[in-house]
């Protein structure tokens, strides 16, 4: 049985690491050269990608340790610049792997897309019109992505919604598409965008606006977890993390940081898979004040026995096919490393990520403060930097933290009075 449990994953070197995660999720020579390349992807295929290139910035890519999701393990890529949080993510994974790691679930891939329509003097009785015409309606959606549908996707409902505004009152029609593997974007605007004769030619209106929403909350995933009291360190600690989880579901001052916490992992698994950060951002924070106030998307809570449960649900429209996820080199093999065969898979992972993220950052903050593990981590690569030999970085960097002086000159200090 594969395990992403390995002891001391974060002391070994890049090489070692590599080792592991090869064997892990069979990675061949080439893969193993193009996570060392450091020309990934090239300027000529980042000149395809986006337009006016004339570089490419590099994000450090890690794997966090430890998760398992639904009973299997995985190593997941996370990219980013923030120190702490492959680590943290690691580390929360391991608190919840005695009760069987994170359990989650999803709703299924169906995106929304939404037409404006304006100009309609009677728009309930235009609503029940074209309600009516649902079966035709879809029809001519689907016409336009016949390779959906032959994989069961494509346009599956419609839903109309009469909305009063200062410019008087706006038909918005929601066109439901299950999307499969893809995050669909391109599959959903091509439909609406189609469709806006037929509509127009219903409503006797004006369609403006043909674009899906962010706020994916047919595309929801669940995640839960149950971290037991010993493994966190008893049963203080337990009512510590709940009542910092309360904070952020009663104040959206605490809960956006709470929430940036959360997507310090989700986003960080989003962007090394190639998807879209900006509109998993956009979906959480959005489904996050779906009730009028800006609010958590975990709650922790107690069990019977005394342990800390915890559950999270969001949007989470990501794709496997298409997109950077299809074309960038690295973003392809960090699919391969985390072996998911569906983007509801994929979405499972990154949403459990974003659980273990959050417990990871309030177990620190309602203990002993976030400042000291990241110091830690900081004063490893002070040491680093400062040329430690492997053997004397752990104690370069603790007595770096026992000085309370994390810095490269310090360092060099130590590492000379060590190798005197
Ligand atoms: C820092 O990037 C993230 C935290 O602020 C999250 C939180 O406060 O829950 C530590």
């Amino acid at each position: 049985m594969k395990t992403s449990q390995v002891k001391g994953f974060y002391k070994m070197n890049v090489t070692e690491r590599q080792d592991i995660i090869k064997d892990f999720a069979d990675l061949t020579e080439e893969d193993l050269t193009l996570l060392n390349t450091a020309d990934a992807l090239t300027l000529e295929s980042a000149d395809h990608m986006v337009e006016n290139v004339i570089s490419r910035i590099q994000i450090p890519m890690g794997v966090a340790t430890n998760l398992m999701v639904n009973g299997k393990d995985y190593f997941v890529p996370m990219a980013t610049e923030e120190p702490s949080v492959i680590a943290a993510s690691s580390n929360a994974a391991k608190f919840v792997r005695s009760k069987g790691g994170v359990f989650a679930s999803n709703s299924g891939s169906f995106m929304i897309a939404q037409m404006q329509v304006i100009g309609v003097k009677n728009p309930y009785y235009i609503k029940t019109v074209l309600l009516e015409h649902k079966e035709e309606i879809l029809a001519f959606a689907n016409e336009q992505d016949p390779v959906l549908v032959s994989f069961g996707g494509g346009a599956q409902d419609i839903e109309i919604r009469v909305l009063d505004s200062r410019l008087g009152p706006m038909i918005v029609v929601h066109l439901i598409v299950n999307t499969k593997d893809a995050m669909g974007a391109n599959a959903v605007n091509t439909m609406v965008e189609a469709l806006s004769p037929m509509i127009e030619n219903l409503t006797g209106g004006t369609v403006y606006l043909k674009i899906l929403s962010n706020l994916a909350d047919k595309r929801i995933v669940r995640a839960r977890a149950i971290a037991s009291k010993e493994a966190l360190g008893g049963e203080k600690v337990v009512d510590a993390i709940i009542c910092a989880g309360e904070f952020a579901n009663v104040d959206p001052y605490r809960a956006a940081t709470n929430n940036k916490g959360i997507m310090n992992g989700i986003s960080a698994v989003v962007l090394a898979t190639g998807n879209d950060t900006r509109a998993i951002e956009a979906g959480a924070h959005a489904y996050a004040a779906r009730f009028g106030t800006y609010t958590s998307l975990t709650k922790w809570e107690k069990t019977e026995e005394g342990d800390l449960s915890g559950s999270i649900e969001m949007p989470m429209a990501v794709g496997l096919v298409g997109g950077a996820t299809a074309t960038h080199p690295v973003a392809k093999l960090a699919v391969k490393i985390l072996g998911v065969k569906t983007a509801a898979e994929l979405g499972e992972v990154i949403v459990a990520i974003g659980l273990v993220q959050n417990l990871a950052a309030i177990k620190a903050l309602a203990t002993e403060g976030i400042q000291k593990g990241h110091m830690a981590l900081h004063a490893r690569n002070i040491a680093i930097n400062a040329g430690a030999p492997k053997e004397l970085i752990d104690k370069v960097a603790a007595e770096m933290v026992a000085m309370k002086k994390v810095r490269v000159d310090v360092a060099r200090e130590i590492i000379e009075g060590l190798l005197k």
